[in-house]
């Protein structure tokens, strides 16, 4: 079964084809990172006229790249939440027709289960069951993963997620937007130790996270710090430390909660070097990430978990429906 990915739910454009016989057949992903950025952030409006833009001519291309035909596409899946409402029924929407007009089956996919099955794309492959980190710039949540949408929420963030926090902090420090990559960047020239930031929530019981405190802590440091260029390294070295150190306390938690011994990190903050160093070291845990590329959003992890799902059976009905706000845990198997 051949299968055609869309995503749309935020500011990349993301499109795949995935084959259950031959594997990921091609993918491409356009970001719209400059249009957004000189707003500080993303413009939902701008994103979903920037997605109806872009995605059939991207089709057509991925269609070329991969030498396929329409007639040898048999199905096609779409993100169909949680994001930007209007950014989601750009991709539903060609997503649903094109899949009536070529006569074959379409479904609906949930954004954070394409991050978390996402890991599923290499090679070697995470068995179930097990513990996944979902650290994007929306979502920061700790899942217990039996199988295919088989999903218990076991923690999330009660504020800001990771992502958000590394990007309004990396604005402080007049990164630009998104900055998380570019603060990572930063944190290279930092020094450790210079600033220690909280560790939020990690000395009461619980899997949850809060990350706004540690936004506020960074804020007033930068403050104090005046533009000046080393102490910013070191906030920042200081800031992702923290980060880090927090997630891998939450994570060393879950898998001792649940006794699984493996654990899978996606969304675009699994990009993190220093992250995937220090997660790497988590006693009796294998830990497995998406490659680079895949971390962020893309059509690969959408156009796979569509197979899955059409290979199990599951449609959508061919009214175009799109939500910005989906419980992961109300995904069916
Ligand atoms: O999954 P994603 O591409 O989009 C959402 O669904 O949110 O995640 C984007 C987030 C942004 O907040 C971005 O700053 C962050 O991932 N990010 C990073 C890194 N690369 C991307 N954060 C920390 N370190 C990185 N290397
Ligand atoms: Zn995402």
């Amino acid at each position: 079964m051949r299968v055609l990915g869309i995503e749309t739910s935020c500011d990349e454009t993301g499109v795949a084809l995935y084959d259950t016989t031959r594997g990921l057949m091609d993918h491409i992903v356009y970001s719209q990172t400059a249009l957004h950025a000189q707003y500080g952030g993303v413009v939902p409006e701008l994103a979903a006229r920037d997605h109806l833009r872009k995605t059939l001519p991207l089709l057509d291309t991925l269609l070329a790249r991969a030498a396929t035909t329409a007639g040898e596409i048999d199905g096609v899946a779409y993100t169909a939440g949680p994001g930007l409402i209007g950014a989601l029924l750009v991709g539903a929407g060609i997503g649903r027709a094109l899949a009536y007009a070529w006569g074959v089956p379409a479904v609906a996919v949930h954004h954070m289960e394409g991050h978390l099955l996402s890991p599923l794309l290499e090679d070697p492959a995470p068995a179930f069951p097990f513990v996944a980190l979902l650290v994007s710039g929306g979502h920061t949540q700790l899942v217990a993963v039996r199988g295919v949408g088989d999903y218990t929420l076991l923690g999330e963030t009660i504020d800001d997620a990771v992502g958000e926090a590394f990007d309004k902090t990396a604005k402080l420090l007049g990164l630009g937007y998104p900055g998380g990559a570019a603060l990572a960047r930063l944190a290279e020239q930092g020094r450790s130790g210079i600033y220690t930031f909280p560790r939020p929530m990690t000395r009461e019981a619980g899997l949850d996270f809060s990350f706004s405190g540690l936004k506020t802590a960074a804020r007033l440091a930068v403050q104090k710090a005046a533009g000046n260029a080393q102490a910013y390294a070191d906030i920042a070295r200081g800031f992702e430390e923290a980060v880090v150190d927090t997630l891998w306390i939450k994570c060393a938690r879950a898998l001792s909660a649940t006794g699984y011994q493996r654990l899978v990190v996606a969304g675009g903050v699994s990009a993190n070097s220093r992250l995937r160093a220090r997660l790497s070291s988590l006693p009796d845990t294998t830990v497995f990430f998406p490659r680079l590329e895949f971390c962020g959003d893309n059509g690969a992890m959408i156009a796979y978990v569509g197979a899955l799902r059409l290979s199990a059976g599951e449609t959508a009905p061919l009214a175009i429906h799109a939500q910005a706000r989906w419980d992961l845990s109300a995904v069916g198997k």
